[in-house]
């Protein structure tokens, strides 16, 4: 059997599920990892028995065995190390976001067309089964027209002024944290799901915690509130609130509200699609169903089914109806997906599974960019694609 080989980079909270959600694939080695950190990336590499470890990531892409690059570093490397690994010849799967603005993602999508690079981007949250599904009957027009939309991705895990990630430093993560951090998986869903571009916002992004106490020695993502003695006071620029209004390509209007220091809120993301047929609607605290809602019929609850799914849908609901699929599900549907097209290259044949490319990304970067621009201008601004 075909065995592609694998590099990941970063081997922080995401690398590791990366990680392990190729395991699952049988026609997948990884064969090498880079991770700055030393001794987590000795401690990675025995536990997985990885054949090859290093500490700096172009050493791993300008590996020649090396055929498809996980890029997992934080923000800030995605351009550089995404690039580098096209030039080289290898296929990518970066996360999200794509670059620190669309300057980068342009870049990176035109130099991935030029030389054929099978590209996704882990927008993991459209592969829950039924989020395929909702996507599949807005696009036969089971809503009808698209009329308005709305949603929320909060989470509280920069709640204390204690909290603290690379996310908030701009040397990290650009001019944007929560809107390009949380904010792109939620504008990623509503492209997929609806079929249709956001093409205007408004946008207010706001930091609530303006100060925070940056630990000496860096924390997990998602790690416990830091009760850390050795601290630096740093001042903290970027968002860790943010709202949208929103207009889409049909007219149709929405709007957005990204958090993440709403106490009490892990990974609640939300969105919630009203047509003129009917009324779709996806809640990640139960992501296992679409609600649909009806004006002259009773409303329904449509649970995830590799029997009852549209046709197209039901390869992303693996288990038999009523055992719920999860993150890692989602993640690996997306791989499986991403090898799939890669295994179509190989074979000179037309890839016949629809990612998130980079294009698609890149899309996403040019609305966080509005939503800078909005913020600065007090006005709409259109999102320039
Ligand atoms: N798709 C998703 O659902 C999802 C979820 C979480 C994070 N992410 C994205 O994944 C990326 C990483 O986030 P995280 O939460 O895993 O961060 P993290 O801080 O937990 O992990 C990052 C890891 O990269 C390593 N690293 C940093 N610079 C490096 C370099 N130049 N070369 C090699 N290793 C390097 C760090 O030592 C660390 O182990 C971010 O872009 C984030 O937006 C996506």
């Amino acid at each position: 059997m075909r065995k592609y080989k694998v590099g990941i980079i970063g081997t922080g909270y995401i690398g590791m599920v990366h990680l392990e959600m190729l395991k699952r694939l049988n026609d997948v080695e990884i064969i090498a990892i880079a991770e700055a950190d030393k001794n987590h990336a000795d401690e990675v590499g025995r536990k997985f028995q990885i054949k090859k470890v290093y500490y700096n990531p172009e050493d791993l892409i300008r590996d020649t065995e090396v055929e498809v690059i996980h890029n997992c570093t934080p923000n800030q490397f995605h351009f550089s190390l995404n690039k580098l690994a096209i030039l080289e010849g290898k296929d990518i799967l970066s996360e999200k976001p794509l670059s620190l603005n669309s300057a980068e993602s342009a870049i990176l999508m035109d130099l991935a067309e030029k030389n054929n690079t099978i590209t996704a981007v882990n927008f993991c949250y459209r592969y829950y089964p039924v989020v395929q599904e909702a996507a599949a009957r807005i696009g036969s027009g089971n809503l009808g027209e698209i009329r308005a939309l709305m949603g929320h991705f909060l989470q509280d895990w920069l709640f204390y002024d204690t909290d603290y990630s690379w996310r908030l430093d701009p040397k990290y993560s650009g001019k944007a944290n929560v809107i390009a951090d949380l904010g792109s998986h939620w504008c990623d869903l509503v492209h997929f799901v609806t079929g249709r571009k956001i093409v205007e916002v408004m946008a207010e992004l706001h930091t609530c915690i303006p100060q925070r106490k940056k630990p000496v020695k860096a924390g997990q993502t998602f790690g416990a509130a830091g009760n850390d003695s050795e601290f630096e006071i740093v001042e903290v620029p970027l968002d860790e609130y943010a709202s949208l209004f929103i207009k889409l390509d049909n007219g149709a209007r929405g709007n957005f509200t990204t958090c993440q220091v709403a106490a009490g809120h892990k990974v609640d993301l939300e969105l919630k699609i009203f047509g003129s047929q009917q009324s779709i609607e996806w809640s990640h605290k139960k992501p296992n169903a679409i609600w649909l809602g009806n004006r002259d019929k009773g409303n329904e609850t449509f649970y995830e089914s590799a029997q009852l799914q549209t046709e197209e849908t039901r390869k992303y609901a693996a288990l038999p109806t009523g055992h719920p699929m999860g993150y890692h599900d989602a993640v690996f549907n997306l791989f499986r997906d991403f090898y799939q097209a890669v295994g179509t290259k190989r074979d000179k044949k037309a890839p016949d599974v629809k990612l998130p490319g980079f294009k698609d990304a890149h899309q996403i970067m040019c609305i966080v960019d509005a939503a800078i621009e909005s913020n600065q201008s007090g006005r709409w601004e259109k999102v320039k694609y």
